[in-house]
């Protein structure tokens, strides 16, 4: 039987295999998905023992997508953009593919959910390894303005910089601190680990147009302070559960080159942690 992993540490809370299991049964497809620790500064050897098995891909989760950059042979192109790798692929020759579908997860979420994205003010906040992972399909939507606000601002704006050569056709695309922040958004982002820890970024008030989409990367049983404090503020919000199912997706098609049908795994997931 295809052998498929994810790598994280800790990993008992991963979802990945219920996700890729439930994708597997619908396809009709025969094989095995399994949650598996490596320790934290060891990567290669987790994936070296599971390429041993017969393992012949696998998801890689926290922390190790940048030691997993580290390790393949051949980068996508998006993956060598983010900088970090969420997908392996074991190639007939041995050699080791790695990708990322972070990015293309989440803007199949937001076109899922019709989020404003062509013409769009979006405003990203945070600068860390998610934010990075995203930039690229986002700039591909074509926004008028693409705004990264961080705690530390030189990182938002180093992002800005690295991604500028992206930002054609009239998009304005710059990085900050929180309190630069100005004017109307149509979507913002949060890719802030804040919401982990029930923090919110310092953000203005007067932040949303009246049609706005507020998406917070995180996911959880209740909604986040992020996504509670948007809907205060009138704006409609999303976490990033449906995030969480579309990467899968993207990493499965990889893997057996069939598109799973997201929707009623993303339902089951829903109703699981509720
Ligand atoms: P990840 O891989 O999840 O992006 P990361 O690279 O450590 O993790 O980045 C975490 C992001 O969340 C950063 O943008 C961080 O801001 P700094 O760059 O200033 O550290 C941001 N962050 C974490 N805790 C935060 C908080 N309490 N308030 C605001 N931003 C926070």
């Amino acid at each position: 039987m295809s052998r498929y992993a994810v790598f994280g540490n800790p990993i008992a809370h991963s979802k990945s295999p219920l996700i890729h299991r439930a994708f597997a049964e619908q396809l009709g497809d025969s094989l095995s998905y399994e949650a598996r620790l490596a320790p934290a500064d060891d990567f290669a050897g987790g994936w070296a023992e599971f390429v041993v098995e017969g393992g012949l891909g696998a998801n890689v989760t926290m922390p190790f997508k940048e030691q997993a950059y580290r390790l393949v042979d051949v980068l996508s192109p998006r993956a060598q953009r983010s900088c970090a790798v969420n997908t392996l692929l074991l190639g007939k020759n041995g050699q080791v593919y790695g990708d990322t579908t972070d990015g293309v997860g989440l803007v199949r979420d937001l076109e899922r959910i019709q989020a404003p994205l062509a013409g769009a003010r979006i405003l990203v906040l945070g600068a860390g390894g998610a934010v990075r992972g995203v930039l690229e399909p986002l700039l591909a939507k074509q926004p008028v303005a693409l705004i990264i606000a961080n705690r530390t601002a030189a990182k938002a704006s180093g992002l800005a910089a690295d991604f500028a050569d992206l930002a054609v056709d009239g998009t304005s695309l710059s990085g900050g601190s929180f309190e630069e922040i100005e004017g109307h958004f149509d979507l913002v982002i949060n890719g802030t680990s804040a919401s982990l820890g029930g923090e919110l970024p310092p953000l203005p008030q007067a932040l949303f147009t009246p049609q706005a989409l507020a998406y917070d990367m995180m996911y959880s049983a209740e909604p986040t302070v992020f996504m509670r404090w948007a809907a205060d503020r009138g704006a409609r919000s999303e976490d990033g559960l449906g995030m969480l199912v579309e990467q899968a997706a993207e990493s499965y098609f990889l893997w057996r080159h069939k598109r799973p049908d997201t929707a009623p795994v993303a339902l089951m997931l829903r109703q699981l942690l509720m």
